[in-house]
Parts: structure tokens; sequence; C-alpha cells
């Protein structure tokens, strides 16, 4: 074996996109060309998604279509419910995901079609549908009724209230609204990637959304973010941040919800995320968890910083989600729920332009071995 690290395809290549970009040494990132403060500010989560889908903000009429149709898309056929509630209850919510995907691209009537306009009908579902599966799961599994959506609001909404059973309030919908801008897309990242590899054999979308769910579920991914939060759970109070971190340090342990393969400064995203955990947590009169992810900050950041390692996305989203009331194996298909527009806009991309992806690997194996029947080995 090499000593050299595996080059994780490092400063390749792979596509030319408008969707997204990133500036790692500013910690900068842009959707269609709108900064994500901007975007983080002003939008919602739907006109985010119409400018990531079509590269334009929505005009009204457009935006009111698309609600429109996201409203209609939520509606839970009755064959899925069958199949969820076959599950073991302890299931894992990501791979119920997964299944729940490839299971409404068998009830899809556009799901082998490969038209445009059979692209983005079938993206718009999946949009309405997994905050639904997502927050039906945990209802199930808990033994609760399911909640039918309310379609006069918005997804942020819809999600909060079929979660919870209980109507949330504005500051949350804002807050939980903004946290999915903050996710919906992010330039060519792993499972982004793993979307676009599928896609390019030219398999449907839910196929590809499918290996973007199974591909985001690992814990350097967007597994990070449940990862920090069992560390928090671990560390239990603020006064044991600074042992605990000192013992990490001795086990060369990594923390979870920092690095970052384009960031070389602090994430934009855990900067707006901070700020919201900070405030989230004042108005539930419950800021130990805030305290602490910033303690863990203060204490590991400056040990890193050399490496240009700062807190990324997964960081600050922990203790936000936490102090909302959702259950830590639900941060990861929160991240899921927003990034499948970021998906599927990359397959929109993808399948307009396609050549299939097909790298080669440096053969390091053993050559000119000659045959020995079982007998002699
Ligand atoms: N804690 C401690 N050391 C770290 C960390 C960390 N979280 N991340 C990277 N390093 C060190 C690493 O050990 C290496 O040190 P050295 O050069 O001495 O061997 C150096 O920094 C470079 O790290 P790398 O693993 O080669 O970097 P990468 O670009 O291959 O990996 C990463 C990027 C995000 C997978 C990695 O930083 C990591 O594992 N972070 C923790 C998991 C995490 O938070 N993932 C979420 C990423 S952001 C959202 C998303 O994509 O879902």
């Amino acid at each position: 074996m090499s000593d050299k690290k595996p080059s994780g395809l490092e400063d390749v290549v792979v596509a030319a996109s408008s969707i997204c970009y990133i500036d790692g040494k500013r910690g900068q990132l842009v959707y269609r060309g709108y900064d994500i403060d901007d975007l983080v500010k002003n939008a919602s989560f739907e006109e985010v998604a119409w400018l990531l889908w079509n590269g334009n903000l929505p005009t009204q009429s457009e935006l009111d279509s698309l609600r429109h149709d996201l409203a209609v898309a939520m509606h839970f056929p009755r064959h899925l419910l069958e199949v969820l509630r076959e599950l073991p209850f302890d299931s894992n919510p990501m791979r119920v995901l997964a299944i729940a995907t490839a299971t409404l691209g068998t009830l899809d009537p556009d799901a082998d079609s490969m038209t445009p306009e059979a692209n983005r009908k079938k993206a718009i579902r999946l949009t309405a549908m997994l905050p639904l599966v997502t927050t039906a799961w945990h209802r199930i599994r808990n033994g609760y009724d399911l909640l039918e959506s309310n379609p006069e609001k918005s997804l942020a909404w819809n999600f909060l209230y079929m979660l919870t059973g209980q109507e949330p309030d504005d500051y949350a919908v804002e807050t939980f609204d903004a946290a999915l801008i903050l996710h919906a897309d992010h330039e060519l990242n792993a499972s982004t990637f793993s979307a676009r590899v599928t896609a390019a054999t030219l398999s449907d979308l839910h196929s590809s959304v499918c290996s973007a769910i199974n591909t985001l579920k690992g814990p350097l991914h967007g597994g990070a973010n449940e990862a920090v939060m069992r560390m928090l759970e671990d560390i239990g109070s603020l006064d044991n941040v600074d042992a605990y971190m000192e013992q990490m340090r001795a086990d060369k342990k990594k923390v979870m919800g920092f690095g970052h393969r384009v960031y070389k400064a602090k994430d934009p995203r855990a900067v707006i995320l901070e700020g919201m955990s900070e405030e989230l947590g004042k108005r539930a009169n419950d800021t130990k968890w805030f305290e602490m992810t910033r303690r863990v900050e203060e204490i590991f950041q400056p040990t890193v910083a050399s490496k240009g390692i700062y807190p990324n996305v997964d960081f600050y989203s922990a203790s936000a989600y936490h102090v909302m009331g959702i259950p830590g194996d639900m941060f990861t298909p929160i991240f899921a729920c927003s990034r499948v527009v970021g998906w599927t806009a990359h397959l929109f991309e993808q399948y307009a332009n396609n050549r299939i992806f097909r790298p080669s690997s440096d053969y390091v194996g053993p050559t000119g071995r000659k045959w020995q029947p079982v007998s002699e080995r």
C-alpha cells in the first residue's frame, strides 16, 4: 500500500455547471449568481428551489404555480404507507428515505420518462414527498397518527407541523426555512456527484436520487450533523467540554462538523447557523447546546487552524435543530429534504449534456501469475 493519501478526486473538474459556485478561500457560497446571505435574508425555500431548477428567480405567478404543484404532490400514496408500516420501527430514517424514494419510483407514472418535462414533475413530487416521508416515519415509529399537510402553508411550516403535531411559531418556520435554503445545493459534493454518476448511465431520476440519499447518509458527509449531536450529548454539560476535547486531542480523533474539502475559511453556512442556534437557544430558554458547541469551536479550531480547518454546515445545525425539538436521527433526512432540490437541478443539467462517467484506476496489483489447481494452493 502506498503512503500517499488516495486522491478523493481532489481538484478534479468533472462537469461544467451553472448552478452553484463556492469560493473556498473567502468562504463564499453562491446559487445561480446570488450570494447565500442575500437568499437567506430575502428568499423562501420554494423560491430557491425554482431558482436552482430554472436559473432565475420566479415571478409571482411562477411561484404560485410551484406552491400549488408542491401542495398537490404532498399526498401519501396508500401503497407507500403500507411499505413503511412493514419496516422495523428502529430502521434508520435515511434507509427509510431511500426505500421510500425507490417505492415512489415504482408508483410514479413518469418514472421511466426521460423528457425534461417529466423530470421537472418528478423533481417537484420528490421535493414534496421527502418531508412527508421523513415526518411520517417519525410518527409511525412512535405510534402516532399521521397528519394531513396544509396546502396553504410552506414546506418548512408543514415539516415542523407534521413532525411535532403542533403549529410552529413564525420564528421556528423562518429559521427552518433558512436552514433548508442553506442546505439546498453545494456544487459537486459527494451525494450530488453520486446522483450525477447514476444519471450519466441514463438511469432515471428516482434511481439517481436514491444513490444521492445513500451517499449523503455517511458521517463524512450529511451524517456529520447527527454525529455532532451525539458528541454534544456525550459531553453532557458546558463544564465537561474542555476535558472532553483534551481527550479527543489525545486520542487523535476527528471532530465531526469540522473540515471541508473546499472551504479553507469558516463555512458561510456555519456563520449563519451559529447565529440561528444562539437565538433559538435564547428563545427556548435552553442555551446549553449552543454554548457547548461554541466552546468546542473555541478550544478545537485554533489547534487545526494551520490545516485550514473550520466549522462546516453540520456543526451549528445540530444544536439549532435540537432546540427546535427535532430528534437527532432526523437531522440528515432534513438535509436530504432540502438537498433534493440541488440534486435534481444537477440531474437536469447532467441529462441535458450527458456523457457516462468512467474514470480509470492505477493498477497496483500482482501480474503474470499462473493458475494453480485448488489441490496445490
Ligand atoms: N477533525 C480533525 N482533523 C481533521 C478534520 C476534523 N474534522 N477534518 C480534517 N482533518 C485533518 C485530517 O486529519 C488531515 O490531517 P493530516 O493532513 O495531518 O493527515 C487534514 O485535516 C486534511 O483532512 P482530509 O481528511 O484529508 O480532508 P478531506 O478533504 O479529505 O475531507 C472531510 C474533508 C469533510 C471529509 C473531513 O474534513 C472530515 O472528515 N470532517 C469531519 C466530518 C464532517 O464534518 N463532514 C461534513 C462535511 S461538510 C457537509 C457535507 O458535505 O455534508
